[in-house]
């Protein structure tokens, strides 16, 4: 088999492909099957769902690791493969609000938010129904759970199993969220079987997390909707937890979304060699001293920023600069997202370690 595909990059299979992930120079091959969005790749992911094992699916916003969040074996299983520090808590996906209501008391304004925006990237920390089966390790303990309902496949399996997805987003500890298939397999392709293809991420931004305390709605991550949009429903502004003192949404570590690069952010002066991350019309000064240069949206259009934001992030990072410089982004709607995981990303490492003692 290895012999077969040794010089391809992937091999065409009549139900998909399989894709061929690991070092080059020992030729030591791990094959992780690569399936579309049809009802088969629907029955064998729910399936495998249901033996315990780990599957990459689509989501609006980003790729998710999935496993049944019922399954203690298989939820362990995710932190393994993402090699995470910590057992920080996973969201749970859901195919409609009837299963979140299984799992948690949902009050009446998160409902109305629920009916509202479901289902899309918006995710509630909701108070959980200790008997009803999640097991305890996706909420690493917590008497609350996030629950999500996603657009697209990840629905029907979850549908088709009749259990909810515990997901976190599909990369490794620290390393930037899979917004492709692709992306998934060469960051996690040897430690899973299956990946589910729906092309590039149509969001590209993980959802945002709301917690709604009485009349409140508070924002735990901003994310792939935008602030303004919630307040529309609500007719009231959202409340805003100081990001670097609690840290209520424990995957929001400041170095969560780590390129191997340094990134200098709100660049108005490009250094020669650097890789530029430029938005919108106008460049910055010496715009034309970068070794390389992505838009992020050529007519600043933040949504469309938003879906590229990994992706370019993550060819920046692979090319030849050490330090990608990126032109100043507005912090009007998915902005705020956006903005957040640059700064992220931006972090110096040493603070992740401080930050992950925090959270012990
Ligand atoms: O778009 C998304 O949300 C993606 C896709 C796959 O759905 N998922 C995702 O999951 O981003 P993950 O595990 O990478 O991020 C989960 C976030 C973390 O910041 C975690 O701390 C927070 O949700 N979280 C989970 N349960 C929580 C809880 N009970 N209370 C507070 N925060 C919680
Ligand atoms: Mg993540």
């Amino acid at each position: 088999m290895h012999d077969v595909i040794r010089d391809a990059h992937s091999l065409t299979l009549a139900a998909g492909h399989l894709h061929r992930v690991g070092n080059a120079r020992d030729r030591r091959f791990t094959l992780v099957q690569i399936l579309g969005t049809d009802e088969h790749a629907v029955h064998t992911a729910a399936s495998a769902l249901a033996e315990g094992k780990l599957v990459a699916i689509p989501t609006e916003t980003v790729y998710g690791l999935a496993a049944d969040a019922t399954n203690g074996d298989a939820v362990a299983r995710i932190f393994e493969a993402k090699g995470r520090p910590h057992f920080n808590p996973l969201i749970c996906h859901v195919s409609h609000i009837a299963m979140a209501e299984r799992y948690a008391e949902i009050d009446p304004l998160s409902r109305r938010l629920m009916d509202a925006f479901w289902p899309g990237p918006l995710t509630f920390v909701l108070p959980l129904k200790p008997d009803a089966g999640i097991h305890p390790l996706v909420a690493a303990g917590l008497d609350t759970i996030a629950l999500r309902m996603p657009r697209g496949v990840a629905g029907k399996i979850i549908a088709a199993l009749d259990r909810p997805l515990a997901a976190p987003s599909a990369n490794a500890s620290g390393k930037i969220s899979g917004t492709s298939a692709k992306a998934v397999a060469d960051d996690l392709g040897q430690k899973i079987a299956l990946i589910l293809d729906s092309g590039p991420s149509e969001v590209g931004l993980e959802s945002t997390i709301v917690k709604v305390q009485g009349d409140a709605v508070l924002l735990l991550r901003p994310g792939g909707l935008a602030a303004e949009d919630i307040e529309a429903v609500i007719g009231n502004k959202l409340e805003r937890i100081d990001q670097r003192a609690a840290i209520q949404a424990p995957g929001m570590m400041a170095s969560h979304y780590a390129p191997s690069a340094v990134v200098r952010l709100n660049v108005h002066e490009v250094r020669e060699g650097e890789a530029l991350l430029a938005f919108g019309p106008e460049r910055a000064r010496g715009a034309e001293l970068a070794a390389t240069s992505l838009n992020l949206s050529e007519t600043g259009n933040l949504r469309e920023a938003a879906a590229n934001l990994f992706d370019f992030m993550k060819r920046l990072d692979g090319s030849v600069s050490a330090v990608i410089a990126v032109e100043p982004i507005p912090f009007n709607g998915l902005g705020e997202a956006i903005n957040d995981r640059l700064v992220r990303a931006a972090a110096p490492r040493a603070l992740s370690t401080d930050e992950m003692d925090q959270i012990k």
